[in-house]
C-alpha cells in the first residue's frame, strides 16, 4: 500500500476544497456536452457550427484541468467527475444555442458562487484564481448571445440556416475584437 502523504498545513478549507471540485465536475460536464452537440451539428450538416463546438468543448476540459491543478497546489485532492446525462439528440441549431447560453448562464452563476464564498472566509488566494473565470465567462455569454442574435437577424427561411453557420464560425474572432476594445489596459 501506497504511503499517504497528507499535508495538514495548507489554506484551502475542506468546503472550498468540495466546491472546487464541484466545479471541475461542472466544467468537465460543458466540455462533454458541447462535444455532443458537435457532433449533432457535423452529422446534421452545420460544419462551422460543430467547428466551433468542438473548440469549445476542448477550452472547457482546459478550464477543468486549471481547476484540477490548482486543487492540487493548493493541497487539496482534485478528483475526476462521473458524467451522465448527456443529451445527443437536440431540436434544431437553433436549440443548441439557447442550450449554450442557459448552461453558460448557470456556469456564471456557480462561478459566483464560489467567488462569494471565498470573500467571506478571507481566502483572498482561490478568490483571486477565481477572477479568470469571472472575465472567461463574461466572454462566453457574450459568444452565446451573439450567436442567438443571428438567427433573429438573418432569419432561418431559404438559405438562412447556411448563412447561420457561416457566421457562427466567426464568432470568437468578432467577441475577441470587442473584448479587446472593451476590456482592461
Ligand atoms: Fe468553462
Ligand atoms: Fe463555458
Amino acid at each position: 500500500m501506497e504511503k499517504q502523504i497528507v499535508t495538514t498545513n495548507r489554506s484551502l478549507t475542506l468546503e472550498t476544497e468540495k466546491l472546487l471540485n464541484d466545479q471541475v465536475a461542472k466544467e468537465d460536464f460543458s466540455s462533454a456536452y458541447y462535444l455532443s452537440m458537435a457532433s449533432w451539428c457535423d452529422k446534421t450538416g452545420y460544419a462551422n457550427a460543430a467547428e466551433f463546438l468542438y473548440r469549445h468543448a476542448d477550452e472547457e476540459r482546459q478550464h477543468m484541468l486549471k481547476f484540477f491543478h490548482y486543487i492540487n497546489e493548493a493541497g487539496g485532492h482534485a478528483l475526476q467527475a462521473e458524467l451522465t446525462g448527456i443529451e445527443h439528440n437536440f431540436k434544431s441549431l437553433r436549440a443548441v444555442f439557447e442550450l449554450v447560453l442557459a448552461h453558460e448562464i448557470s456556469i456564471t452563476q456557480s462561478i459566483n458562487d464560489i467567488v462569494d464564498h471565498c470573500f467571506a472566509i478571507k481566502d483572498f488566494t482561490t478568490f483571486q484564481f477565481l477572477q479568470w473565470f469571472v472575465t472567461e465567462q463574461r466572454e462566453e455569454e457574450t459568444i452565446a448571445r451573439r450567436a442567438l442574435e443571428l438567427f433573429d437577424i438573418i432569419g432561418e427561411g431559404g438559405v438562412g440556416l447556411w448563412t447561420i453557420d457561416q457566421e457562427l464560425g466567426k464568432l470568437e474572432s468578432f467577441v475577441q475584437n470587442s473584448a479587446t476594445a472593451t476590456g482592461p489596459i
